[in-house]
């Protein structure tokens, strides 16, 4: 039986990004169909999370999309990079998933939990990840071994964790307190908190924790106070620390670049509308995530550097059936030439192509070892089989339309819009 699987409701939104020049690998990056909660970057990747359930690992130099998965059921919560060039996804449904940089299904993965993940954290060797969960507890995974050791590390939400250099644990929770553990999770410490912490970032050997009272506050190794910032009378929602700069984001949109050292306030903006779920900050650029699906890309100074998002031109909407289909891929592709800038090629005059064949995207390897030319009967039938068994190793997400009117009424609808493309 071919599963109904198309993409899910949330799914159901266009958003076209305008390309405006900006300088090569700063670029907004549109390839999730919902918000994006988690944000992690390093050594010119990023990695996503998005309620969609998918995580996205990003080439930012390129900005393309590396590997689209789908694997948690419920919403990717957490995500990290590893130091090999994989990444961890964890999510609502309390699974970790260990992934290569390339792989279609995870090296491993755990089984699901009853709680969900909260917050993640990776050793400095990538050789042992840990998770906080919704329920307190903290699991912490040792990758070669596969070994899990966990305890109720806190009485609440473990709402942010990170490994010190040595490999010992520092965890914050919903219970208003601040513990480091040993690597057998025995507590070194455990002190009370002014506030609620609703973060938690290492800043060379201290951590800077953000709270909902909307001060950044800093502690040492030995969990002794460093020195705060009142940034706003909001919560703060979102931290992530790069060098010498700290970047905590607020649940009504705000940004601000600190100093890591004397935490002096370097610069802020406004990011988004809503709250700043995701934050991830690397030498040359900040990235957050929020409400809309679109990864923004901001200078240091906090410029935009990805363009405008507007609504996409109204010939692209002409009411029909194919249309409301094709609103599913706008997600990751657009119709005009060289726009790459989502997770997909762009389908500009697709009909006659050979697969793989638009300039400037970097498509998988796979894809590129294929011989198929996209006319409309091989347009549907990659949609009646899925992209697993029509284009293996792809690295579009697995959908199929099921039924062949629905197929009928995209490929349709893409000949009319390619039609007048000259
Ligand atoms: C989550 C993102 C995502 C969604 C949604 C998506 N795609 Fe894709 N698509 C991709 C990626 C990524 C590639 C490139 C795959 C690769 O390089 O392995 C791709 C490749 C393609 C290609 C091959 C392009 C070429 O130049 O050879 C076609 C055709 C295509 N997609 C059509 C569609 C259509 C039609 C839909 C909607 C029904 C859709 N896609 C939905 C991500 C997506």
């Amino acid at each position: 039986m071919i599963a109904a699987v198309i993409i899910r409701p949330t799914l159901l939104r266009l958003v076209l990004t305008v390309g405006l020049a900006a300088p090569a690998g700063a670029q907004d990056l549109v390839g999730h169909g919902g918000p994006v909660g988690a944000l992690d970057a390093g050594q010119g990747l990023l990695v996503s999370g998005g309620f969609d359930t998918r995580a996205i690992l990003w080439d930012l130099d390129t900005a393309t999309a590396r590997n689209v998965t789908r694997f948690h059921t419920g919403n990717v919560t957490a995500v990290r990079l590893l130091p090999t060039g994989g990444f961890v996804t964890a999510g609502q449904d309390g699974r970790l998933a260990i992934w290569q940089s390339d792989g279609r299904t995870p090296i491993f993965a755990t089984p699901q939990a009853a709680s969900a993940v909260a917050s993640l954290g990776v050793s400095d060797d990538g050789g042992q990840i840990a998770a906080g969960y919704w329920n307190g507890r903290v699991v912490r995974l040792d990758l070669a071994t596969r070994d899990i050791t966990e305890i109720e590390a806190h009485s609440d939400r473990v709402t942010g964790l990170d490994f010190l250099t040595d490999g010992d644990l520092v965890t914050v929770g919903g219970d208003l307190i601040l513990a480091r553990w040993t690597p057998q999770i025995e507590p070194k410490f455990r002190l009370g908190l002014p506030a609620l912490p609703n973060g938690l970032a290492r800043v060379e050997s201290s951590v800077a924790v953000i709270f909902a009272d909307g001060a950044l506050r800093l502690y040492d190794d030995d969990g002794e106070f460093v020195a705060d910032q009142f940034l706003t009378d909001t919560p703060l929602v979102s931290v992530a620390a790069g060098e010498q700069t700290i970047a905590a984001g607020s649940i009504d949109g705000r940004v601000w670049l600190l100093d890591s050292v004397d935490l002096v306030s370097r610069q802020s903006f406004t990011a988004a509308a809503g709250p700043v779920w995701g934050l991830a900050i690397t030498q040359s650029q900040v990235l957050t995530s929020g409400a809309d699906g679109t990864i923004r890309a901001w200078s240091l100074e906090g410029d935009a550097m990805g363009g405008v998002v507007t609504e996409a031109a109204p010939a692209i909407h002409d009411g029909s059936r194919g249309a409301e289909i094709w609103k599913n891929c706008a997600v990751c592709h657009s119709l005009k030439p060289d726009d790459h800038g989502r997770a997909g090629p762009s389908l500009y005059k697709i009909f006659g192509r050979q697969i793989a064949s638009q300039t400037g995207y970097d498509y998988s390897d796979a894809l590129q070892e294929l011989a198929i030319i996209w006319t409309p009967e091989t347009l549907s039938d990659l949609f009646t089989f899925g992209p697993e068994e029509y284009t293996p190793g792809s690295r579009m997400p697995e959908q199929r339309i099921a039924a062949p009117e629905d197929r009928k009424a995209l490929v349709e609808y893409l000949e009319s819009v390619v039609d007048s493309q000259d």
